[in-house]
């Protein structure tokens, strides 16, 4: 794949689609900017080659319409921080005074265009918006890794009319990650899958199986596999309709020779309120009146002893409600494992990210992607319909 650093880019207006797309706490300001930090190389790279930059983003869901409180106005504040250079937010991301202002950029200037979904084309993956969106540049470059599973026009539609479509550097970091963990991995290859409901990650668990040693399940999807495999789970939230998959997937996982760890205990309570007491009891004995919300101490030792000798180790999915503090110590666990790991460690989905960061050792991860989906996806083995276009705008060119 072509990336920004194999094109000239002095003079150029090199549009780069990036996902700004950051939490805004009630004030409206951004908790959490790492987005925006990890677009940077890309940005500063473009910055430096001397193009004349100009950046695409979407901002929460505004469906199609402007919403003052979506505007993406603290991003360039914070980017500009960033960049120590100003960005100027621009009125909005097409149209001609959009247009007039690209055409007055100066080599280096740094313009971040309005939230691309203030316009329904966006999400419609529309001809004609893309179109709009092209006659803001010369190069495209998409650098937006977290949105590259939707079929939007800006990561889609757009390579269909840009003579030059480049992948950024965190595109290529994303991709190169999860190749080295999927493709011919350091063994054991174990995944560690967690989070609230076995439907969100059904197709996930079927894939993985086809390449791990080892299969980790936690959070709330963890009680389903519990109740398929005999267990009273109490009040615990439960997919009924996915027993059958459940026990589907534990057999499959035995055909395959690959070991499946489902938690041997759980911390669980009456109710998933941080004042109610809580109770850490074998997985085989939840009490009728109590639910499990995080997987327990024996669980989290059993855990680290077996991911003790894995040569790669991908971890998508909290072990328990760890937002609430007496249900976060299961995921902080998980995390400690892979900080002491000499594995290839790749975490992906914004709650483990959080998770991980809230931990400080971060730096203790190998990787941790910026995807919630489009992590996911790549977990599903399902190809990325913008990367796909990307390297079809690709070849068209070559
Ligand atoms: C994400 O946050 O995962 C991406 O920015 C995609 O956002 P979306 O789920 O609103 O399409």
């Amino acid at each position: 794949m072509q990336t920004i650093t194999d094109i000239e880019l002095a003079g150029k207006r090199t549009l780069i689609r990036v996902d700004f797309n950051v939490p805004l706490d009630k004030a409206g300001q951004i908790s959490d900017d790492a987005r925006i930090r990890r677009a940077l190389p890309t940005v500063q790279h473009a910055v430096a080659a001397g193009a004349k930059v100009v950046l695409a983003s979407h901002l929460g869901r505004p469906e199609g319409k402007p919403v003052p409180r979506l505007s993406l106005q603290p991003v360039a504040r914070r980017l500009a921080e960033l960049l120590a250079r100003p960005v100027r937010l621009a009125p909005d991301c097409v149209g001609g005074a959009v247009e007039s202002l690209v055409d007055h950029m100066q080599n280096g200037d740094v313009v971040l265009l309005e939230n691309l979904r203030f316009h329904a084309g966006e999400q419609q993956n529309s001809d004609a918006f893309a179109a709009a969106l092209a006659r803001l540049c010369d190069v495209y470059v998409n650098d937006a890794f977290a949105v590259c599973h939707r079929a939007n026009a800006s990561v889609v539609a757009v390579t269909r009319h840009v003579a030059t479509c480049a992948a950024g550097l965190l595109l290529e970091t994303e991709l190169n990650y999860f190749e080295k963990a999927m493709t011919d991995p350091r063994r054991p290859l174990a995944a560690i899958i967690g989070g609230a409901k076995v439907s969100s990650k059904l197709a996930a668990l079927q894939n993985m199986l086809q390449h791990v040693d080892k299969l980790f399940i936690g959070g709330a999807m963890a009680n389903t596999f519990l109740k398929s495999s005999g267990c009273p789970v109490g009040t615990s939230k439960v997919e009924d309709d996915l027993l059958e998959a459940a026990a589907e997937l534990m057999a499959s996982a035995s055909r395959r020779g690959i070991r499946l760890y489902l938690p041997v205990d759980v911390v669980a309570a009456r109710h998933m309120d941080p004042a109610s007491a809580t109770r850490k009891v074998p997985a085989r004995e939840i009490p009728a009146d109590y639910m499990a919300l995080d997987i327990g101490p024996a669980t989290a030792m059993l855990y680290a002893e077996a991911l003790a000798d894995a040569g790669t180790i991908i971890w998508n999915g909290p072990m328990g409600v760890f937002e609430l503090q007496p249900f976060s110590n299961g995921t902080a666990h998980v995390v400690k494992s892979l900080a002491a790991s000499n594995a290839l460690t790749i975490v992906g989905g914004g709650d483990t990210g959080a998770a991980v960061h809230k931990s400080g050792m971060a730096d203790k991860v190998s990787y941790i992607s910026t995807g919630g989906g489009a992590f996911l996806t790549l977990l599903e083995g399902r190809p990325l319909v913008a990367v796909s276009a990307l390297l079809e705008a690709q070849q068209r060119a070559a």
